[in-house]
């Protein structure tokens, strides 16, 4: 089966490919390398012995998107190209909506040209918005209270996609909601590299560790859980990876959709605490204001992932922290 895998230098797609690669998928990788560095294919090499084909280009370049699909018949497309920064989306609401809705009419586009009828994409649990309840389970109501342009994105993404496979009977579609990606491969060769200085909790911590930013900023820690900080589930992307998989395995007619999470909530202070363990360093923070938008605790409800997909996250946080150490020292 050949594959093609939309934004897969990057830090989700690059552990994607390797997994696909690993199982004897072909695979070509199309990324404008906004946000990742081609020297990822080199590392994916070396961990699987195979080099994915690649093509450096902008999905918004739909003649040379079209190009590619000429090129070679895919049978799946994985689209993980995506902008993903919240705070830049709330400054620049349509360089998100092109780059992220466009980009992915552009791909749908081609698709259907060149017969290519299945996808897997890459939606977040940004799209649950506010809900009563901190166990989210994939029938809830989407769309209402979602806090910024980018979580807006993956939304209308969700409902393209439905509206595409309500027009035409072949098309299949898996949306695959993902709750909080952390660590990398455990050859610490690859992993989480963003250019930039992050907004996520994990490079944080990553940055305050190797110097790069003085301490972590706690964002509150009077939530009503537990021990007062936020509470998320945070899943190691070893482990999404191959949610992929199982994703691919299952493919059939229509748009199903999966939370894919651990289906466990841990709290920022267990995380710097689960750091700490795995470093055997102090992780300097300070308690802050609660940041705007923020919800005290959600986490995956993932059975509907297990019973249809057969899979199920096996990986725990503290792994997670182990392969970070491992990639940000090289031990
Ligand atoms: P990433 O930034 O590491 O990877 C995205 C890749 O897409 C990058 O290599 C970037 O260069 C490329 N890209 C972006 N726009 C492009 C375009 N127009 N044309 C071609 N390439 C383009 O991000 P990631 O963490 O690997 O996330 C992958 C996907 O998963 C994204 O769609 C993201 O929104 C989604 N997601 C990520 C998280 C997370 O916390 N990391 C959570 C939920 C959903
Ligand atoms: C954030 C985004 C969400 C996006 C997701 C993945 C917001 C409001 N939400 O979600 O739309 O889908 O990232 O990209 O930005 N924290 C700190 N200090 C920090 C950073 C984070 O205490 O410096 C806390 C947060 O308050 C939260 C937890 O750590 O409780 C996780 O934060 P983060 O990694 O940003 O993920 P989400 O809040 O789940």
């Amino acid at each position: 089966m050949k594959i093609l895998v939309t934004g897969g230098t990057g830090y989700i797609g690059s552990h994607t490919v390797i997994e696909l690669l690993n199982l004897g998928f072909e695979v070509d990788i199309v990324d404008n390398l906004f946000n990742s560095k081609i020297t990822v294919l080199d590392k994916i090499e070396s961990i699987t012995g195979k080099r994915p084909g690649f093509f450096e280009l902008d999905l918004l370049n739909k003649s040379g998107l079209e190009k590619i699909f000429e090129a070679s018949k895919y049978d799946l497309v994985v689209h993980f190209a995506g902008l993903k920064a919240v705070g830049e989306s709330v400054e620049k609401p349509l360089t998100y909506y092109e780059n992220n809705v466009t980009g992915t009419i552009y791909l749908l586009d081609c698709m259907k040209k060149y017969c290519v009828e299945k996808i897997v994409f890459s939606s977040s649990a940004t799209v649950y918005g506010e809900q009563d309840a901190s166990r989210l389970t994939e029938e809830m109501q989407t769309g209402i209270g979602i806090t910024n342009p980018y979580g807006r994105t993956k939304f209308m993404i969700e409902e393209i996609l439905k509206d595409v496979a309500n027009s035409d009977a072949n098309f299949s579609a898996i949306i695959l909601r993902y709750f909080n990606p952390i660590g990398n491969h455990p050859s610490g060769l690859i992993g989480e590299d963003p250019n930039g200085i992050p907004n996520n909790l994990m490079p944080i911590i990553m940055r305050v560790a190797q110097g790069k930013s003085p301490e972590l900023k706690v964002y509150g820690d009077d939530y009503p859980t537990p021990d007062g900080s936020g509470v998320r589930d945070y899943i190691h992307v070893v482990d999404l990876a191959k949610g992929h998989v199982a994703a691919i395995n299952k493919m059939k007619p229509g748009v199903e959709i999966y939370n894919l999470g651990t289906g466990r909530g841990t709290s920022v202070f267990e995380m710097i605490k689960a750091f700490e363990k795995a470093s055997g360093e102090k992780l300097p923070f300070v308690i802050t204001e609660r940041r705007a938008g923020d919800l005290a605790e959600i986490f995956a409800d993932t059975t509907k992932a297990e019973r249809e997909l057969g899979w199920k996250a096996k990986l725990t946080v503290g792994d997670a922290m182990k392969d970070t150490i491992r990639f940000l020292y090289g031990k």
